[in-house]
């Protein structure tokens, strides 16, 4: 809900950065500049962060810094050693983007692939919401899955072409296998459950659906993210978005990076989901090209980078 997400923002942002700065035992005073999140996300939230922003910079007097958020989630890999070396390959996996993001630098990485319709994250979402679990669904579906065996059921992995993903047919696939209480995949062949047939499935089955859905992103995943290692000849491998907390993804990529000989990165949990620290690891980059924005910058609900 926008409206409410806007009205939550204006509440907090303040008791937040009070809060930040008491942590870090500074005064506002003594940091070198003010980083703000420019683009993706609803537009009414970004709005609020860039207004905050440049009034603060302009009361401090500090330089203004514009960050991307898909690029911060790449950056959220350079916070802690030990960090990977350039060039790696990030697979960034969020509620609204999966990338493949060719990083020959701080200031040089190309998106070599991406979804062509939903992102990983809504695929583990939609997936929850059809078996009646809440919002978000990723970390209940990865916490159920860990119960179940992966190779329970068989969803179809998807033909999309290069590095490009789509997860859109499996969410239809999953939907049709539910309505045939798990007897098929396919829309309407031979057998249609009843409400309750379907609930009773889902019920009886749940670790198990959840650990075969999500054995299926995550090979969806890691076949792109193989392929691009094969193309690019680039062996560092590092992940990050919401989707890189998921215990699974983590567990195959390290087993995967193993036999591969890749050097893997792989962010602490509180860096994969959205957080300030890949927003101000990003300006910490920017702060040394001196890449700053005047009081006349927008924040955009969608943008390149
Ligand atoms: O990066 P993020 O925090 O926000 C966006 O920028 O979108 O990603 C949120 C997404 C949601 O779709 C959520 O279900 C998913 O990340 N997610 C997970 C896990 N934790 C969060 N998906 C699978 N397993 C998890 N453990
Ligand atoms: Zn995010």
């Amino acid at each position: 809900m926008p409206e409410l997400a806007s009205r939550a923002h204006l509440q907090n942002i303040v008791p937040v950065v009070d809060a930040a700065v008491k942590k870090a035992g500074v005064q506002l005073q003594d940091v070198d500049a003010i980083a703000f999140t420019q683009s993706p996300g609803l537009i009414g939230a970004l709005l609020v962060g860039a207004g905050f922003a440049k009034s603060l910079s302009l009361a401090l007097g500090k330089p203004l810094i514009a960050v991307h958020h898909m690029q911060a989630h790449v950056m959220a890999n350079l916070i802690n050693p030990p960090l990977p070396e350039f060039p790696f390959l990030c697979l960034t996996v969020s509620g609204g983007h999966t990338q493949i993001v060719q990083c020959q630098s701080p200031y040089d990485m190309k998106v070599i692939g991406e979804t062509i319709d939903d992102a990983a994250g809504e695929a583990f979402d939609k997936t929850a919401k059809l078996i009646g679990l809440p919002y978000p669904g990723g970390p209940l579906i990865d916490q159920y899955a860990a119960l179940g065996n992966p190779q329970a059921f068989s969803f179809p992995e998807p033909k999309v072409d290069g590095l490009n993903f789509s997860f859109s047919g499996l969410k239809t696939s999953i939907l049709y296998f539910l309505q045939n209480a798990g007897k098929s995949n396919v829309y309407k062949e031979a057998f249609t459950a009843t409400e309750e047939e379907k609930k009773q499935f889902i019920q009886t089955h749940l670790a198990d659906i959840c650990a075969s859905v999500q054995h299926r992103i995550i090979h969806i995943l890691l076949n792109k993210l193989q392929k691009a290692s094969q193309q690019t000849g680039i062996k560092t491998i590092c992940i990050a978005g919401g989707v890189s907390a998921n215990r699974g993804l983590r567990n195959e990529l390290t087993r995967l990076g193993g036999q591969l000989n890749w050097k893997v990165f792989i962010p602490p949990f509180e860096y994969c989901t959205d957080n300030a620290a890949m927003i101000a690891i990003t300006a910490h980059y920017k702060y040394l090209q001196n890449d700053f924005v005047k009081e006349d910058v927008v924040p955009m609900a969608r943008a390149e980078w």
